[in-house]
């Protein structure tokens, strides 16, 4: 079932979502080549806690998981497609680094991705950087009552293969609320015109990961880090969006 926001419910959600805004922000300040990741997450953490919310990836425990999640923030770079766990790897120039952060405020989830360019990234990171960007803003724009959930997927895939890069089939974005995944599951690729039709006061949180090199991927050794099955580079970007009369409000934007 998805549980439809009210507009008190809403305003609760946009607290939460601007301050996982402001940490992305601050993070983005603060990232330098050199720079071991577990800075971010010391940052964002203290960040999160000053602010009376709780980090809501920290602790978490996912169906397939073998160990809670470790960490505030999830930190994937490069061939890292999500939930890279911070810790002594050294970002480094040339880095496409995708930083995700999640947090709960009075009962309430929040939840975004950005990547950020580390120096000259070379012309494929750039096309991939774009196109990532492009598949959120454009899926975003599909957020109107009315339109069917798979008219969010299929501008993301068709986004993706006008550069011909692929999107990944193993993740997919959620609804959001009083948990952090509800229903329904936003996949990154199919047909459009199927699936619910959007309603006012549903709560989104799109998330296109597009890899450069072909879809696969693979989780890591650590139980989390998902990695490229072909090693090539993968981008992610992720918005919390409701449903409203007016058309989509991007909560995660500020
Ligand atoms: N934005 C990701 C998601 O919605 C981050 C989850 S990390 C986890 O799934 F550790 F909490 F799983
Ligand atoms: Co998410």
């Amino acid at each position: 079932m998805i549980i439809c926001k009210s507009a008190d419910e809403i305003r609760l959600m946009q607290k939460a979502a601007e301050i996982v805004a402001e940490v992305l922000l601050q993070l983005e300040k603060n990232l330098k080549p050199g720079m071991q990741t577990s800075h971010l997450d010391n940052i964002a953490e203290e960040m999160i806690i000053k602010r009376g919310a709780i980090p809501a990836f920290k602790g978490y425990m996912g169906k397939l998981s073998k160990r809670p999640y470790p960490s505030t923030i999830c930190i994937s770079i490069n061939e890292e497609v999500v939930h890279g766990i911070p810790g002594k790897r050294i970002i480094r120039e040339g880095d496409l680094v995708s930083v995700d952060v999640g947090v709960k405020y009075k009962g309430f989830f929040g939840d975004s991705a950005r990547s950020f360019k580390v120096g000259d990234v070379g012309k494929t990171k750039e096309r991939l950087y774009n196109a990532t960007l492009d598949a959120l803003n454009i899926s975003i724009d599909k957020c109107y009552i009315g339109n069917h959930l798979s008219d969010i997927s299929n501008a993301i895939e068709t986004r993706a293969s006008r550069d011909n890069f692929s999107v990944v089939k193993d993740f997919v974005g959620h609804g959001i609320g009083k948990k952090m995944h509800e229903e329904p599951q936003i996949l990154n690729y199919g047909p459009p015109g199927q699936g619910p039709v959007l309603k006012r006061g549903m709560v989104l949180a799109i998330e296109p990961m597009i890899n450069a090199g072909l879809s696969d991927v693979r989780i890591l050794d650590d139980g989390w880090t998902v990695v490229t099955a072909d090693r090539k580079c993968s981008c992610h970007f992720e918005d919390t969006i409701a449903i409203t009369e007016k058309g989509p409000l991007i909560l995660t934007r500020i």
